[in-house]
């Protein structure tokens, strides 16, 4: 179902096309094949997460041309600069201050007021930047906890029929995820380690240090990553009984009355419509003047795991674990 297309040039405007209409395409870089959507699209990074069945919104990965792309959706500062021009394009991300209203999906960033970014070597991977323009937020193009793949047939293996092209780029280079170093914060951090080794990084920032997951993940300690997720104003899970001034984060069509105001994640009951609306909305909401937000029951299914985390994440941090109705 899914095709692996040799990359010719009618082929790259073919899946250049796909991405603008918000569909997803398998890309080769020199680190491992990447599942690709447009990162300005928030129901197009909603699909990543769909078609991995991730059980929950990691960040991911921004990918562009070069690093004047770049600097349109980060803050570069000198050791970001120096850095960057060293070893861009190749295996290396950079987590920096995301720039303010770039139209960045808020999904793809998780929320988080940083973003991670890089400038993949793949030429067929730089084409497909360069032709469509866009940036692309790409996972690696597995199902979650299946190993990254390195050919395109890897690709179908692990996801056939949840993206409809490939790009046929060979075997990966380097076939290891890039290297990820944390330039947002006053000493520089390897929060991954990859394809990328730490001794000519070193060379330049001076000694790091490694905060690496174990699992391969790259998240900077939970309590700082979860702060980011909540609401300022309280929130309560799984109800629908209103307090006085209190807005709804609606699901579905069954919407109680009472409620100070609506705002719906999808109407029609699609978790990805609703994955794609979720930090919007919430945002919304926080800043509308009410006393607090409840937000409906949720299905435990598909990409509705990965909203109910999000938002039990944002319950815990808030202190406010449940629906105390
Ligand atoms: O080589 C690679 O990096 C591949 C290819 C496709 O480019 N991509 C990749 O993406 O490995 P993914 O989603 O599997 O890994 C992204 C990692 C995640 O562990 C995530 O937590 C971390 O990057 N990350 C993304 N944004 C972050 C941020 N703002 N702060 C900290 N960590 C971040
Ligand atoms: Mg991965």
């Amino acid at each position: 179902m899914t095709q692996i297309l040799p990359p010719i040039p009618p082929n790259i405007a073919l899946c250049a096309e796909t991405l603008r209409q918000g569909d997803l395409v398998g890309i080769p870089t020199e680190t491992v094949y990447g599942l690709a959507g447009n990162a300005l699209d928030e129901r197009a990074v909603a699909r990543i997460f769909a078609a991995k069945t991730r059980p929950s919104f990691n960040p991911l990965i921004v990918h562009v041309v070069n690093l004047a792309a770049a600097k349109r959706y980060a803050e570069f500062g000198p050791e970001a600069e120096k850095i960057a021009s060293i070893f861009w394009p190749g295996p290396l991300t950079l987590v920096l201050p995301a720039k303010k209203n770039s139209g960045i999906a808020r999904l793809a960033t998780a929320n988080l007021p940083t973003i991670a970014i890089r400038v993949p070597a793949h030429p067929i991977a730089q084409q497909l930047l360069q032709y469509s323009g866009l940036p692309l937020a790409a996972p690696s193009a597995n199902q979650s906890g299946h190993i990254s793949p390195t050919k395109a047939q890897h690709v179908i293996e692990s996801l056939d029929g949840k993206l409809p092209y490939v790009l046929n780029g060979g075997d990966c280079r380097v076939g290891l995820e890039s290297t990820i170093v944390d330039l947002s914060e006053s000493k520089p951090t390897i929060l991954r380690l990859g394809g990328l080794d730490i001794e000519p990084i070193e060379a330049i920032l001076g000694k790091v240090t490694v905060h690496q997951k174990t699992d391969g993940g790259a998240v900077k300690a939970p309590g700082m990553l979860l702060r980011h997720y909540a609401p300022k104003i309280p929130l309560r899970l799984g109800c629908d009984n209103p307090r006085p001034n209190e807005a709804l984060l609606a699901f579905g069509m069954d919407i109680p009355n009472g409620f100070a105001k609506v705002l719906n994640l999808s109407a029609i009951g699609d978790p990805i419509e609703a994955a794609a609306n979720l930090y919007s909305h919430l945002h919304d909401l926080d800043l509308g003047g009410f006393s607090s937000i409840a937000v409906m029951p949720i299905p435990e299914t598909g990409l509705g795991l990965a909203i109910n985390d999000r938002l039990r994440r944002a319950c815990e941090s808030q202190k406010e674990l449940s629906c105390a109705s």
